[in-house]
């Protein structure tokens, strides 16, 4: 309600502080796995930078020291930008992941000549390889994606991102092995689905463990696996998520199969996106009306939209914790949340556990707001923040929290609510 009071809505908030303690969390949890199995490599933390580009985020994660793994040829020249402002340091790994273009080529190729000793570029296909090597005259690091097997209820069998098994043999003793100015660092794989206890998840790991020793038996310079991204984060109060026990499993298999294969363990890479980001975010609205279509259905509607500041709950139809703000103490109803587009799938009805939404009657005499939590990653980037949004709804207000060591919270505007003006520009008025 502060925030609220002091900033109105609606109203986007990063709360930094979060950002630190899940990369730590994570750091910790493989660090006890390490030592409990005796597990000989190194764990590096990678931020997975599509899933918040912004300033703010890039800079608290690097202030953990973490490194990065980039998607697309202008990610490369965020890190540029990085580095200018010494808070990125040449010998900082950067994980090049993505379809790679002329310009993505271009830009890794233009880093590597400039000191970057730790950039790898990872291959999806052959001829990446190709176009690399057309660009690059000094040693560069490369790694390769293995493709995943999908769930056996996933629309297509094998994921289309990476290689098979085999091609990834052939690339390497065609076209890898003995090149003078190419390395294979590191293998790279995605479980689509995410880090779950299921064993589709733990069956696919063993596979891939696997995949990583039979390469590693004819190439010396293998030494990491990197295991992407997907590690889940709280969408709903009602879950627990164990990630003690998942980090240990995952640690506890790669050690396992390295030992029968008598294969060094490798240096293990994540990169976490949503879980470093999604839970430092939330979204304040207020409801700004009420309307009774049919005896069941009562919608409220919210001063903003879903489709543009919380794209996922439309696109994916991802839930999100949705908290009643103030009027706590009032009887709840069952509600539809209402977004402002003409759009008639711009609305929110549905908890994780319950299939349905609850909020407090509205009094006349006060508004009535609430909150989305755990916001932080992906949805600027495909709600197409500041740019052109469904029924020209503006982008929100945008403050960042942080706190220092005596637990004093500061607060700071980043970008106000977008100006009619900045969306006729884009329009071209
Ligand atoms: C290659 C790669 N790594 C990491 C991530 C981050 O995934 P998450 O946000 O689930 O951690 C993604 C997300 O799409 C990805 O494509």
């Amino acid at each position: 309600m502060e925030l609220i009071e002091k900033y109105g809505t609606p109203l986007k908030f990063t709360y930094l502080p979060k950002i630190d303690s899940q990369i730590e969390k994570a750091r910790d949890l493989f660090k006890l796995a390490f030592e409990k199995y005796e597990y000989n490599a190194n764990y590096n933390y990678c931020y997975c930078t599509k899933s918040s580009h912004f300033s703010f985020v890039l800079n608290q994660v690097l202030k953990n020291g973490v490194d990065l793994e980039t998607s697309s040829a202008f990610d490369l020249s965020i890190i540029e930008r990085l580095a200018q402002a010494n808070k990125f340091d040449k010998k900082q790994f950067i994980i090049c992941n993505g379809y790679k273009t002329e310009q993505y080529a271009t830009n890794m190729a233009k880093l590597v000549n400039n000191g970057f000793e730790n950039l790898v570029c990872v291959l999806d296909n052959i001829d990446e390889f190709e176009l690399l090597n057309n660009h690059t005259s000094r040693e560069t690091k490369l790694g390769i994606r293995i493709a995943t097997e999908e769930e056996p209820n996933f629309l297509v069998y094998t994921s289309r991102l990476g290689m098979s098994h085999k091609k990834i043999l052939d690339l390497y003793q065609e076209k890898i092995k003995g090149h003078p100015n190419f390395k294979l660092k590191l293998l790279h794989f995605f479980v689509n689905s995410g880090i779950r206890d299921t064993t589709y998840f733990w069956s696919e790991l063993a596979r891939l463990v696997n995949v990583y020793c039979d390469v590693k038996e004819v190439c010396d310079d293998l030494d990491t696996l990197d295991i992407g991204g997907g590690m889940p984060i709280y969408t709903s109060l009602g879950v627990e998520y164990d990630y003690a026990y998942m980090i240990d499993q995952i640690v506890y298999y790669i050690k396992a199969i390295c030992d029968n294969r008598k294969v060094p363990v490798p240096n293990i890479f994540t990169e976490f996106g949503s879980f470093t980001v999604g839970e430092s975010g939330g979204m304040l609205y207020s409801i700004i009306g009420q309307k009774e279509q049919n005896d069941k259905e009562l919608w409220y509607m919210i001063n903003s939209s879903f489709i543009t500041t919380l794209p996922d709950t439309w696109g994916i139809g991802q839930k999100f914790i949705m908290l009643a703000v103030n009027n706590w103490d009032k009887e709840f109803q069952r509600i539809n949340l209402g977004g402002l587009t003409c759009d008639s799938q711009d609305f929110y009805n549905s908890d994780t556990n319950t299939n349905q939404v609850f909020m407090p009657k509205i009094d006349s005499n006060e508004t009535l707001h609430m909150g989305f939590f755990h916001t932080g990653a992906y949805q600027e980037s495909l709600g197409g923040y500041g740019g052109i949004q469904h029924c020209l709804i503006p982008a929100p207000k945008h403050i960042l929290i942080d706190r220092d060591e005596a637990g004093n919270l500061s607060y700071e505007v980043f970008a106000q609510e977008q100006k009619e003006e900045t969306m006729l520009n884009i329009l071209g008025y």
